[in-house]
């Protein structure tokens, strides 16, 4: 080996380390945040989408996948999922509204771009962030039913474990949670943290956040 490619090998196993350093977000100023509990890493929210794409992946092996992602919560997960589907897959969004600028407490549920998505004779799989009473997942799901895809089957990142009214359930869920409401990985606190790597638990509503 010469040594313009000894060089250029140590540079590159640099800079791959240095990526690998960067994606466990050790550092991320979030640590010295007192009112947020880190609850999943970055790292294990990865790990699991690998596993559960897998599982996609194997049921829609001869099939094209119509992803429909909840804006906004739905973001980061969507965009993650999506990079280790490896079947054909499309990528639509519809808008839901419950919580808005009421922090954590759920007010009307609101839901647009429904009307112009034709689904009939599509394998449809729908993404939420969060199933909490499930009213969001279950009303989309049931709208979207109406419009005759070829199959449709929900996924969200968390399912809170909570007694609730509906028998409705997600096909697939990547994590139970306690009833805590978190933020970070697309959820959010009055439109703030969803940029946050992994998921935290929010101690206190942020006084700063409230006006
Ligand atoms: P559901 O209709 O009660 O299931 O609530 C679903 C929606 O409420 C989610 O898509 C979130 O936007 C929001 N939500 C529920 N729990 C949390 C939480 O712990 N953190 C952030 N948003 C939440
Ligand atoms: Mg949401």
């Amino acid at each position: 080996m010469n040594k313009n490619m000894a060089v250029f090998l140590l540079s590159f196993l640099f800079i791959c380390s240095a990526a690998a350093a960067h994606t466990n977000y050790a550092d991320h100023p979030v640590h010295q945040d007192k009112n947020l509990e880190s609850l999943i890493s970055h790292d294990v929210i990865e790990a699991r989408i690998q596993e559960v794409s897998a599982v996609i992946n194997a049921a829609y092996a001869d099939r094209e996948i119509m992803l429909i992602m909840v804006m906004k919560g739905s973001v980061c997960l969507a965009a993650d999922l999506m990079r280790h589907i490896h079947v054909p897959c499309t990528l639509e969004f519809v808008q839901a509204s419950s919580y808005g600028m009421n922090g954590m407490k759920a007010g009307e549920l609101t839901v647009s771009g429904l009307d112009n998505l034709n689904l009939a004779g599509k394998h449809v799989l729908l993404i939420d962030d969060i199933f909490d009473t499930g009213n969001t997942l279950k009303t989309i799901a049931t709208k979207m039913a109406e419009k005759k895809p070829a199959s449709l089957k929900t996924l969200v990142l968390l399912c809170k474990k909570i007694e609730r009214t509906t028998s409705f359930m997600p096909d697939y869920v990547l994590f139970e949670l306690d009833n805590l409401f978190v933020v970070g990985y697309g959820l959010d606190y009055k439109g703030h943290y969803r940029g946050l790597p992994g998921i935290y638990v929010l101690r206190q509503e942020p006084a700063q956040l409230n006006a």
